[in-house]
């Protein structure tokens, strides 16, 4: 395929002008075809998939830290597409390739036609995987695989000490990965998901599911009488005294979603040498993970579960539902 000028297109995206608005501050535009820098790729975009992280971005919640850097902001990060254009300095992409990567958060990118990758973020998608598959994978399929084997000690392979695990909000984007990766390692699983979806997460692999909703789901314990390694806690809100007693002696309750009491609680357990800890976590990504997510979904170990699919023209209603916090597994926009 030729090379496309990028400089001389324009392209459909979305974007926000300012902090706030959710779906309604969201505008449809036409705007320049970004170009790539000499360390970049530029992608024909074909899925791209929402985290809660991007609208929390829009709403302002990091921006202490400068993120967005600037707007207007062209929000999402975790993309599936052909790459189109490379760099000079690039090695290992060519024009045509079929790819997955994750845009960095300070420019997002998206919620477009086009968009921009590092190549050091972009992975090879084997033509097993589709777009949408793909498009799912990097934030929340990583941050279930690296809260996994790197806070809670899993071996993926099963080769470890079989751990219990519980997985809050398993329907979720991460949760449902979370299940997935903590099967094939071996533990046993015990989920919390709402009614609905409790066959779906025992579908999955979970070894016991409790319905968040109901009393006994709401204190966490174990059907079987288990008490958890590690939770990966997928949800917020839940106090540090729900966990604790369902926890072993060194049990760790690894927070996805960390606030100021989560971050209190953590000092205190560390302060007091608590055996039992609470422990922060922001996943970081790298190639390396892309391209073993991938494998696992091309070798059939693992799926990304659809909510549902959007066209780029609808992306506005994706982002509502995400906001609405309710998707099982993964919500798309294909362009
Ligand atoms: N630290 C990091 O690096 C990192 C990375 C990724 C995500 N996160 C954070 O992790 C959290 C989860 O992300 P996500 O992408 O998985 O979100 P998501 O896909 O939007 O989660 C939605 C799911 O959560 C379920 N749910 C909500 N509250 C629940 C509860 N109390 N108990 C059980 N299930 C519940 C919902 O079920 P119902 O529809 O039945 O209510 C729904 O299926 C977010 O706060 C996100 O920002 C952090």
């Amino acid at each position: 395929m030729a090379s496309l000028t990028s400089a001389a297109k324009l392209m459909r995206a979305l974007q926000y002008d300012s902090y706030g608005g959710g779906a309604a501050g969201l505008k449809h535009v036409e705007v320049p075809v970004p170009t790539p820098k000499s360390d970049e790729v530029l992608l024909k975009l074909e899925a791209t998939s929402i985290n809660p992280i991007d609208w929390k971005v829009q709403k302002g919640i990091l921006r202490a830290i400068f993120l967005p850097r600037k707007f207007p902001h062209i929000p999402c990060t975790d993309v599936a597409g052909e790459v189109v254009e490379v760099g000079p300095q690039v090695k290992d992409f060519k024009v045509g390739d079929k790819v997955i990567a994750k845009l960095g958060h300070e420019y997002g990118g998206g919620f477009a036609e086009f968009a921009v990758a590092s190549e050091s973020l972009t992975a090879v998608r084997p033509p097993e995987v589709s777009a949408a598959e793909a498009a799912g994978l990097p934030i929340a399929g990583l941050t279930a695989r690296d809260a996994l084997t790197q806070i809670a000690g899993v071996k993926l392979d099963g080769s470890g000490q079989q751990k219990n695990i519980l997985v809050t909000a398993a329907s979720g984007g991460v949760g449902h990965y979370a299940v997935q990766l903590a099967k094939l390692g071996n533990t046993h699983v015990t989920a919390t998901c709402g009614a609905r979806n409790i066959e779906l997460v025992k579908g999955l692999g979970a070894d016991e599911v409790l319905d968040y909703k109901t009393p006994e789901g709401a204190t966490l314990k174990s059907p079987s009488g288990k008490k958890y390694d590690a939770v990966i806690n997928c949800t917020t809100g839940i106090p540090w005294s729900t966990f604790s007693p369902n926890l072993t002696e060194n049990g760790k309750v690894i927070d996805l979603t960390p606030g100021p009491s989560s971050l209190w609680t953590f000092a205190v357990k560390k302060l007091t040498f608590s055996k039992k800890q609470l422990v922060p976590f922001f996943v970081t990504i790298k190639r390396e993970g892309l391209e073993y997510m991938v494998q696992l979904v091309k070798e059939g170990k693992i799926k990304t579960l659809i909510d549902s699919r959007f066209p780029l023209s609808k992306a506005e209603d994706a982002w509502a539902k995400s906001i609405d916090g309710h998707a099982t597994g993964k919500i798309i926009v294909e362009t």
